[in-house]
């Protein structure tokens, strides 16, 4: 099993240096090179983040591996090869993409993800869940955020590789990204342990804002405090950058989240229409449920006065409907306060 695990990690390795060599160094990679210099990714940040390429030919890898004599049924097992239908051999699994090393919290690279040269479906490929690569334990860049994040304790997440990749540029050193699935519990508690902060930076669009709700309190409940990072409407970090600047980007998006009480009242009010009565009244109550939330009565006023602006009804209307809520919620609360800490326990060793 060790022995196993160790081929597999030094075959991952070897491929990555394999895909990147293609991508620098040859040919067959200039029309992925090509692509990647249009979307304003650097020499500098192929390096750092060993982008290659894998050609498009069935067979490059498994000739390559099968050289230096690795197994090939441990190569299909750990996701680097396809076993053919007919029984007759073994096909890489990635070809014509852009290939993105995954690393291990130890850094040592254990899968990848392709990215098709252009638009098409799927657009990433990911490899498969196997014994080394369990997606929903690890963050992408995570090895090489760790120190930053620890140092700052504070960690921004992203949706996609390429926010990640791009950030770094920008300065964001204590970015990562979960691997295209949802982040998850495991996710939190490892974060849970490195930091105190985590600054949400989805994209822009209705899929990543929703993504942004559902990661809230999967956060909140393993102790973290959270904010959230806003791009406008439809874009996401990666074409943020590439249209206003690494600058910009720092000072107005990274540099000014928002608490996760106004993310949830922006969300809220996307929903309804405030120049229609009926949208201006269901938006209110759903604002106040939204407030209602907060434990302290400074912070609920500060919401509630603006809300009072926002949709010219009186703070002390809202506030007899606020504190009807408030009481509600308190009677629906388990006492998990007192006597349920357990998912905080025993998650501090690193
Ligand atoms: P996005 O669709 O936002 O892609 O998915 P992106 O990161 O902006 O990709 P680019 O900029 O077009 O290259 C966000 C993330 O969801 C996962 C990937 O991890 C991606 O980075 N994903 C997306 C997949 O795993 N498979 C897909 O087909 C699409
Ligand atoms: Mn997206
Ligand atoms: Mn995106
Ligand atoms: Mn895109
Ligand atoms: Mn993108």
């Amino acid at each position: 099993e060790d022995s196993e695990r160790a081929h597999l990690i030094e075959a991952h390795e070897l491929t990555a240096k394999l895909y990147n060599y293609l991508l620098m160094n040859t040919t067959h990679g200039q029309p992925a090179l090509e692509y990647l210099r249009s979307r304003g990714v650097s020499d500098k940040q192929i390096d750092q983040f060993m982008i290659g390429y894998a050609p498009p030919e069935w067979d490059t890898l498994v000739r390559f591996l099968e050289k230096r004599q690795f197994s090939q049924a441990l190569m299909e097992k750990g996701g680097l090869f396809i076993a053919k239908g007919d029984g007759s051999g073994y096909l890489d699994r990635f070809r014509n993409r852009i290939m993105f090393p995954i690393w291990s919290r130890e850094g040592k690279v254990i899968a990848f993800a392709g990215r098709m040269l252009g638009e098409g479906q799927p657009k990433y490929l990911n490899s498969p869940e196997t014994t080394l690569f369990n997606k929903s334990g690890i963050l992408y860049n995570f090895h090489q955020s760790r120190a930053l994040m620890r140092k700052t304790r504070r960690v921004v997440l992203f949706e996609g590789y390429m926010d990640v990749i791009k950030s770094w540029s920008a300065g964001v050193h204590n970015g990562v990204a979960s691997m295209g699935t949802a982040l998850t519990e495991d996710h939190a508690a490892i974060l849970q342990r490195n930091v105190e902060e985590a600054i949400i930076c989805y994209d822009g669009d209705d899929a990543g804002q929703a993504a942004v709700l559902k990661t809230i309190p999967l956060l909140e409940r393993v102790g973290l405090k959270v904010q959230v990072a806003m791009l406008p409407k439809g874009m996401d970090p990666d074409e943020f950058i590439a249209a206003n600047g690494e600058h910009v980007f720092i000072r107005e998006i990274i540099e000014h989240p928002v608490s996760v009480t106004k993310f949830k009242l922006l969300y809220a009010r996307k929903n309804h229409i405030l120049l229609e009565e009926e949208g201006r009244k269901n938006y209110s109550l759903e604002a106040v449920g939204i407030i209602a939330r907060l434990e302290s009565p400074t912070e609920r006023e500060f919401y509630l006065k603006q809300l009072s602006r926002e949709v010219d009804i009186s703070l002390e209307s809202l506030k007899q409907d606020c504190f009807k809520h408030w009481q509600q919620l308190q009677k629906m609360k388990p006492q998990r306060d007192n006597n349920d800490n357990s998912w905080n326990n025993g998650r501090n060793e690193n």
